[in-house]
């Protein structure tokens, strides 16, 4: 099995260009569903989900080829609406195929996504929904099989008691395939949704709103082929920024919005960091140790994300000054912290709360990565460490990072896999 291994204490310095972002192109992939011809997606990021993604749709019979970072898919030929067991476990954020499937095809068969590293992961609200516009899903043994009821898909208005990423999107594509307008009240407004809103336009889709907290979609098509480019990954940026930070030097991270990640590039400056932006590219510089900084409570998008809550506790953990961190979108996202606590951490869980005291450095240990941000966190933390850091169990940072070490080399740092 392979590891990373990691020698703390080298500053980064230079320019690296973003990758797609996986939270965008993973629904994106999805909505191709929708079109009976060929859809080409730019900055699509070398993600061990995307291939799970491009495997689930070559299955259901659509063509799917990789060219660098553009992927065409063609669902012309889609010819089953069954994602078999061992593809959902491989992926839970498949649960995405369901709107898709049910707008194009009518009916749509998968395995109940089950819980993660992070703890549970319910879909009830994407099942309230996609049930609200007409989809019938009974849910045996594990398998949910859905289809539109004999009257069809019917567009109404659908409130979501919690704004689930996920479930604004299902209803998103349910809602291209229902006649009628459907308005989404209490949706998502992750940056994620406003992308997946720009490939639907792109294919002819009337939607609206995304951004905001009521999206409204006039459904009915017929979709047409289109090119589009993914927005860049603001969680993978925000990693890179937070392993300057602990490192300290100066990065220039390019290919991402600034203003899709600016909680997490307050609570930068706040420990000290000095950001400059513009409007495709961050700069951070760090030069002295990190200071404690104010409560940092994960909430949905404007708030502090959570897949930023282990990068940001990784740097800080190295810095000096106590933080109070709260998690309050997932149950069991503290996964990393006694990776941290081998590492020198001095952090004291609550609940939900996690009262994190800098101990001026960390030093390295060997760590077992927990989850994918758990996992980006750890290496954050053993770039500013004390000697050396071995990150085992990669598979989780292959879910969500291209190259990490690769680039983290680019950057002046010395981390390599073994073998
Ligand atoms: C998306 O997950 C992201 N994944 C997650 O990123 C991200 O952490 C999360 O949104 C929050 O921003 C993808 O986009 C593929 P939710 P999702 O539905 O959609 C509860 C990463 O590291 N809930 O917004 O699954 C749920 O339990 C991953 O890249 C219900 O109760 O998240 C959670 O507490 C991790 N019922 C809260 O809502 C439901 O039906 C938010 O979950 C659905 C969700």
């Amino acid at each position: 099995m392979s590891y990373y291994e990691i020698m703390g204490g080298r500053p980064l310095s230079g320019t690296l260009a973003i990758h797609g972002a996986k939270n965008s192109v993973l629904p994106i992939l999805a909505a191709c569903l929708l079109v009976p011809g060929q859809c080409i997606i730019h900055n699509c990021p070398d993600l061990s989900d995307v291939s799970a993604t491009l495997d689930i749709l070559r299955l259901l019979g659509c063509r799917a080829e990789r060219e660098e970072d553009t992927v065409t898919i063609d669902a012309s030929a889609l010819s089953r609406s069954d994602i078999p067991q061992h593809l959902m476990r491989e992926m839970r954020s498949s649960v995405i195929f369901l709107g898709a499937l049910l707008a194009r095809l009518g009916t749509a068969e998968l395995s109940y996504p089950g819980g993660c590293e992070l703890g549970p992961r319910p879909i009830d609200l994407h099942m309230a929904a996609l049930r609200s516009l007409g989809a019938e899903i009974l849910e045996e043994q594990g398998t949910l099989c859905c289809r539109r009821c004999r009257g069809g898909l019917q567009g109404r208005e659908i409130c979501l008691s919690i704004p689930s990423v996920g479930a604004t999107e299902n209803a998103m594509l349910t809602a291209c395939g229902c006649s009628g307008v459907t308005t989404i009240v209490g949706a998502a407004r992750e940056p994620e949704i406003t992308d997946l809103q720009g490939f639907l336009q792109a294919i002819g889709a009337q939607v609206t709103g995304a951004g905001t907290s009521v999206v409204t979609i006039q459904g009915g098509g017929p979709f047409h082929p289109a090119e589009y480019r993914v927005m860049g990954d603001r969680i993978a940026a925000a990693t890179y920024l937070c392993g300057t930070a602990a490192a300290k030097g100066e990065v220039e991270v390019t290919g991402v919005a600034p203003d899709t990640l600016t909680a997490v590039l307050s609570c930068l400056k706040e420990a000290g960091c000095a950001v400059h932006t513009a409007p495709d590219r961050i700069s951070l510089i760090c030069a002295g140790p990190l200071g404690g900084i104010s409560p940092v409570r994960t909430a949905p998008y404007p708030g502090f994300p959570t897949d930023a809550q282990a990068i940001l506790m990784a740097a800080l953990a190295g810095g000096e000054g106590a933080t109070l961190f709260v998690e309050n979108i997932f149950d069991a996202r503290y996964r990393h912290v006694d990776e941290l606590r081998r590492m020198g951490a001095d952090i004291q869980l609550a609940g939900r709360a996690a009262m994190v005291s800098g101990v001026g450095r960390l030093h390295g240990a060997s760590l077992r990565s927990t989850d994918l941000r758990g996992g980006a966190a750890l290496v954050v933390a053993a770039l500013g460490a004390e000697g050396t850091t071995q990150v085992w169990e990669l598979c989780h940072i292959r879910r969500g990072y291209q190259s990490l070490d690769k680039n983290l080399r680019a950057l002046g740092a010395d981390i390599r896999q073994i073998p």
